[in-house]
């Protein structure tokens, strides 16, 4: 078997180097990169590996220096396909410098701002708390006797019919429990704890068996005022609600009490205000009942009391301009963020 002449191994070697410059310099993208690279470089069948496989070939004494420029070729072609790799990372700008352009304005960090109801809850809290009102809690999850019994609501009483609901898994046999209807059940929470003179608002979440609407959802928030001193009357109540909304809405709010009936307040009333021309039913609200009072252990001869219970989500739309209270619960910032 003849040798291969190193002349024209070199050859060979100087035609590869020039093919793969010209196609790496052409190149515009990684994909013809890599195309290149294959054809070049491959591990398994590029055009260089061949060549490699030809050194074999050369005469014994010429193979040192065949070795030398097949190492140079293959450098040569490694820093090519480097630099054009370089090249098209950077016009594509991952690598250039200039990516990030420090002049530009930065993007803006949007703050986030309490949910309408919140603050509506907290100003409520903050002007009640001005007529002396101080704020307390309530357990959302509540017992018969606070959410009726004490309120004078016997378990065969019709007013249950609307509230009775959302009951909650007990052992048998233990007395059941259910999601709270109404915030009254903390004037009882409250009366059973302290003395008169008393004063507090109550707010927070109540369910109901209400299908959704644009008034009504089957959760929604009340806040529930409580008084109780001697000598209280009517004309407190509606003193204290008409300067709670005038307060709360600005300007002169009126206020109209229409007959009404609950069972833990007599004479009871439906409280409606007037803002901007028109009347809106804000909630319930009455003296509080005798009974009641003797429940937890009051002498309703030395002292009388009122109680109220609004809709948040009532006077948050009235004050707001939400037709809808349903709004209030989708939490779609575009709404949201109106406020
Ligand atoms: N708890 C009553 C309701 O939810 C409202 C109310 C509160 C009425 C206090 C009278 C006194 O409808």
């Amino acid at each position: 078997m003849t040798a291969v002449p190193l002349d024209s191994f070199r050859a060979e070697l100087e035609r590869l180097r020039a093919d793969a410059e010209s196609a790496l310099s052409a190149a515009t993208d990684d994909t013809a990169i890599e195309v290149a690279r294959v054809e070049f470089l491959g591990a398994r069948s590029g055009r260089l590996k061949a060549i490699q496989k030809s050194l074999g070939g050369l005469a014994g004494a010429d193979k040192p220096a065949g070795g030398k420029q097949f190492n140079e070729a293959k450098n040569a072609i490694t820093a090519s396909f480097e630099a054009a790799r370089n090249r098209v990372l950077s016009s594509s700008g991952l690598q250039s410098e200039s990516a990030i352009d420090v002049t530009l304005p930065g993007s803006p960090v949007r703050l986030g701002h309490l949910h309408p109801l919140t603050r509506t809850i907290r100003r409520v809290q903050e002007i009640m708390g001005r007529l002396g009102f101080e704020s307390v809690d309530g357990p959302e999850v509540e017992d018969q006797w606070h959410n009726f019994e004490a309120l004078a609501i016997p378990a065969e009483h019709p007013a249950r019919d609307p509230l009775d609901n959302f009951y909650l898994a007990v052992a048998r046999g233990a007395d059941p429990l259910l999601l709270r209807s109404q915030t009254s059940t903390v004037q009882i929470r409250v009366m059973e704890n302290r003395d008169p003179p008393l004063r507090i608002v109550s707010l927070g979440r109540v369910y109901r068996p209400d299908t959704a609407d644009a008034t009504h959802y089957p959760m929604f928030h009340q806040v529930e005022g409580l008084l109780v001193e001697p000598g209280i009357t009517m004309a407190h109540l509606k003193s204290v609600l008409r300067l709670f909304a005038s307060s709360f809405l600005g300007g002169d709010v009126h206020v109209r009490f229409r007959p009404s009936f609950f069972p833990f307040t007599e004479p009871s009333v439906e409280v409606d205000m007037e803002w901007g021309g028109r009347w809106v039913e804000m909630g319930g609200a009455g003296m509080v009942d005798p009974a009641v009072l003797e429940a937890v252990g009051y002498d309703p001869d030395t002292v009388s009391g009122f109680a109220f219970g609004l809709g948040v989500e009532r006077i948050a739309a009235r004050r707001y301009g939400v037709d809808d209270i349903r709004d209030f619960y989708r939490n779609d910032v575009r709404f949201l963020r109106q406020f």
